[in-house]
């Protein structure tokens, strides 16, 4: 597409064509985006060569907020706001947060914006990720570590974690070349890979989530509704007890648990 002035129309044309079901909805945040007609025409035209809407606008929209969003770091998705309802529904004023695989840092940004006073650390092992948490999550007076899951959290933090929020990769290697090309082409590898059944990362969380959880501290992993009996699984195999909780307005899954001590270890699993 050459640039030039583009009529709202002609967007909306152009972005249908390409197969955008929100034609209209996506013209109106590109032109209000856009910083002139040359901008609109490079933004139609990245979006009808699959970039997504968020990278090329710069923001998501996730539980009310705007959340930055850099190339190569995954978008927020609406499922992921079932996360942040069941967290801040555990929460006290001065809670620690903990948002692992955060990626741009909507989930601890969202818990933020709404329990007053958390203690809030994010990590990712992705370099761009965690720089794009920090533009979120610093002014906000959180701490955003680059490493692999809980390597990098400061030994402090050990039995003081009150929420162990975390969307990891959960899709099987197998279905990535399934999705659609939008993730499947601009999202790095690493933020979608779950490995051969999709919950080898919410294995590793779960297995470590113990040594970091406060008493009465919950852990809570977004997962698929299919794959929810083997998140479940995790956790029961990591010493926690595992409730599902559906959100059918954004078709959201969460495993929530928490530590029931060796005792009990594989012990009480509810689910709805
Ligand atoms: C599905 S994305 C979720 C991002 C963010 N929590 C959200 O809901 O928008 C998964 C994130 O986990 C990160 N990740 C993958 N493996 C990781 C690991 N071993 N340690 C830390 N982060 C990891 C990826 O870089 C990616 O940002």
């Amino acid at each position: 597409m050459a640039p030039g002035n583009l009529a709202y129309d002609q967007i909306v044309a152009a972005l249908r064509g390409a197969g955008c079901v929100f034609a209209e909805d996506e013209a109106t945040l590109i032109v209000q985006a856009a910083e002139g007609p040359d901008q609109v025409a490079s933004m139609v035209r990245q979006r009808i060569e699959g970039r997504p809407l968020e990278v090329i606008v710069g923001w998501a929209e996730f539980c009310g907020l705007r959340v930055a969003v850099e190339p190569g770091v995954f978008v927020p998705r609406r499922r992921t706001e079932v996360v942040v309802r069941e967290a801040v529904a555990r929460a006290r004023a001065g809670a620690v947060v903990v948002d692992l695989c955060c990626g741009t840092g909507a989930v601890g940004a969202a818990i933020h914006a709404v329990v007053e006073a958390v203690e809030l650390y994010a990590v990712d092992i992705e370099p761009a990720a965690v720089a794009c948490a920090r533009r979120t999550l610093e002014p906000l007076g959180g701490r955003v570590l680059e490493g692999d899951l809980f390597a990098p959290l400061p030994a402090t933090l050990v039995g003081r974690v009150d929420l162990l929020v975390v969307n990891a990769p959960y899709v099987p290697t197998d279905a990535i070349a399934l999705m659609p090309p939008e993730a499947r082409e601009h999202e790095p590898r690493v933020t979608l890979d779950g490995g051969a059944d999709g919950v080898e990362v919410q294995r590793r969380v779960a297995a470590g989530a113990g040594r970091w959880l406060a008493p009465g501290g919950h852990l809570l992993i977004e997962t698929s509704r299919g794959q929810a009996g083997r998140t479940v699984e995790a956790f029961v195999a990591g010493g926690l007890s595992a409730q599902v909780q559906r959100a059918e307005d954004v078709d959201g899954t969460v495993v929530v648990g928490s530590a029931i001590g060796p005792a009990r270890r594989g012990g009480a699993v509810t689910s709805d």
